[in-house]
């Protein structure tokens, strides 16, 4: 099968496309074709292996070959011990814990795997495992979004930016995006109510509170946290810096406890089976999966530079192509 490989960290000039042998599902394994993959922002730490945390597994060299983990597509055999799921059948995943989605096969564990809802294509069924669980916990498991709400997202124009600001918005929140010059437009089209150019102003020294501050590109100390939270706010910090991270996990639970303000890390629960709140509202139309641009999976490297690079407002999506497309 043709997959997009790579075996040391780096740019997007260490990936290449090759001919490798389709994995064989284990016991409880099912193998898929693989029709469409989404990109995360996990993919491009994973490339680069930046911030650290990306390195559990592989510190000096990246131990899976193949990134990709928001997948979408058809059975095409299973395991022994496979009850759940029979061959043609249409399935995504989110398989963060093995990857391999950029190929035309994965094997997939039956347990992260589901069944395409209804009306949902491969391709928005791709969008959704990674961005809609962090969204789903981030505005409304966690960060207990309530009508009237003053929440910010920074990150806002990315993957899971765009849905948590709907999610928020939909919750009654009065929203703000924080995101590049170049989001701007975007994140007020998607819903926000107001937006912030994180490359002219620092949204910890505007003055300004919020009962929820959702951060997908965390940075700073847990103190300029604080100083943005609302008395009884919180803060969740889903990624960024890993010297914020250890902020967080070690001073978060000390600071401001007095205002009853909470900063703290978002351990997201990933896997498709936890969505079905942000399912109905995508089937329902109240919530929409916005796809910037799809590439081909020769393209994959162009695919995570223009993620990379900043320019991905919403979800970028990899379609695969029947073999000898590329
Ligand atoms: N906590 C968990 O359990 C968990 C699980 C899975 C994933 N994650 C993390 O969750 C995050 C999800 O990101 P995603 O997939 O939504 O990524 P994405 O699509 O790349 O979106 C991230 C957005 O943040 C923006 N950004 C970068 N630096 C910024 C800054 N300093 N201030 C404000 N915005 C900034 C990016 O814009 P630019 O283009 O300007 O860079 C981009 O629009 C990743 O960091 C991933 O590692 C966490």
């Amino acid at each position: 099968m043709r997959a997009v490989v790579y075996t040391r960290y780096g740019p997007p000039d260490v990936l290449g496309l090759a001919d490798v042998d389709v994995p064989t599902p284990g016991d409880h394994e099912v193998l898929v074709k693989v029709r469409a993959v989404s990109l995360n922002a996990s993919d491009w730490e994973g490339l680069r292996g930046k911030p650290l945390y990306s390195r559990i597994g592989g510190l000096r060299r990246p131990r899976r070959h193949i990134l990709g983990s928001d997948i979408a597509g058809q059975v095409e055999t299973v395991g022994r011990q496979v009850k759940g799921f029979r061959p043609g059948e249409d399935v995504f995943a989110d398989n963060l814990a093995s990857l391999g989605g950029f190929a035309e096969y994965v094997c997939v564990s039956e347990t992260a795997l589901a069944r395409i809802p209804s009306g949902m294509t491969y391709e928005e069924a791709a969008a959704l495992p990674q961005a809609a669980a962090i969204a789903l916990q981030g505005i409304r498991i966690r960060g207990q979004v309530r009508p009237g709400h003053r929440v910010l997202i920074n990150g806002a124009g990315g993957g899971s930016g765009t849905y948590a600001v709907q999610l928020a918005k939909l919750d009654g929140a009065e929203v703000t995006g924080v995101d590049n010059t170049e989001k701007l437009a975007f994140m007020r089209k998607v819903g926000a109510d107001h937006v912030i150019d994180y490359t002219r102003e620092d949204f910890t020294r505007n003055g300004l509170t919020y009962d929820l501050i959702l951060d997908l590109a965390a940075h700073r100390s847990v103190f300029a946290y604080k100083r943005s939270l609302a008395p009884g706010g919180r803060f969740l910090y889903v990624g960024g810096s890993v010297s914020t991270l250890f902020g967080v996990l070690l001073v978060g639970p000390l600071v401001g406890r007095a205002a009853r303000k909470k900063v703290r890390l978002l351990a997201v629960r990933l896997g498709v089976r936890h969505l079905a709140p942000m399912i109905e509202l995508c089937q329902s139309g109240k919530i929409a999966t916005i796809i910037d641009r799809r590439y081909r999976l020769s393209e994959v490297p162009e695919a995570l530079r223009y993620l990379g690079e900043g320019h991905a407002k919403g979800k970028v999506v990899v379609v695969i192509d029947e073999p000898g497309a590329a």
